[in-house]
């Protein structure tokens, strides 16, 4: 695929990660992912680990992985790569052809994944994927099955301000307007979840600042989205890091 080819391509599919695929052709995702990227803390060196990226859409944290020398990478999918929402494989497709990526991939609901089915891995990668699940500690316990060293999970948090583990339930479309996230637990229902899936020992690496609740309801209150203000300001992103 030459450059034009590959830019024509790219113009064509919808976008959720924005990946650098080189020739200065970057996917146009609605996710800023370096920046979240940088939130990780993903080791520098992942050169011999295997790893496995759990609804990984698009794939750029399966790419970065990659990247970074993973001996191999597992990307898995099941809601948008299965169709069910805007997104598709497509996007995963043509960057892995684009990167000359030999990241593999298997359409795969969490809850299905376990030693069995998937085998197991070094670093296992869940970003922004427990709110979406109905059934996140039976959740977490699959991914635990699968995990031989460490998680790095991303999660929307709500209730931060509330001092024990508790957790927001989302019968319907409440949470930034998506029917498919289910739970808003604060940090330390995260890691206390985490420690009951079988987890030994849990650390948050990045969580919300005063500021960017502040920036982030601001930039919502001018633009009229998500929820009031006054919500926001207990919503936000944490980061862990979860050893076995
Ligand atoms: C918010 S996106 C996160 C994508 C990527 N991990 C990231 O952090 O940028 C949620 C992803 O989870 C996937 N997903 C949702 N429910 C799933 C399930 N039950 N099993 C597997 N993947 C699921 C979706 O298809 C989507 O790709």
């Amino acid at each position: 695929m030459d450059r034009s080819d590959l830019q024509s391509r790219v113009a064509e599919l919808r976008w959720y990660h924005s990946i650098d695929l080189g020739h200065g052709i970057v996917t146009p995702g609605v996710d800023d992912t370096p920046v979240r990227l940088a939130r990780l803390d993903l080791p520098a060196s992942l050169a011999g680990k295997s790893v496995l990226d759990i609804g990984a859409w698009d794939g750029f944290f399966s790419f970065e992985a990659e990247r970074r020398g993973a001996e191999r990478v597992l990307a898995t999918d099941s809601f948008c790569w299965g169709g069910g929402g805007w997104g598709t494989k497509d996007g995963f497709d043509l960057a892995r052809r684009a990167l000359d990526s030999t990241v593999e991939d298997h359409e795969i609901d969490v809850l299905d994944l376990s030693p069995e089915t998937v085998g197991t891995f070094d670093v296992v990668l869940m970003l922004g994927i427990l709110y979406h699940m109905k059934h996140p500690l039976l959740a977490l316990e699959k991914v635990r099955s699968v995990t031989e060293e460490r998680l790095i999970m991303s999660t929307f948090v709500d209730m931060t301000w509330w001092p024990k583990p508790a957790a927001a339930f989302y019968e319907g479309s409440e949470a930034n307007r998506d029917p498919t996230n289910w739970w808003g637990p604060n940090p330390a229902a995260v890691v206390g979840m985490l420690r009951a899936a079988g987890f030994e020992r849990v650390e948050i690496v990045d969580r919300p600042t005063l500021l960017r609740h502040r920036l982030s309801a601001q930039v919502r209150a001018k633009t009229g989205t998500g929820p009031p203000v006054t919500t926001k300001l207990w919503q936000g992103a944490i980061v862990c890091h979860a050893w076995v």
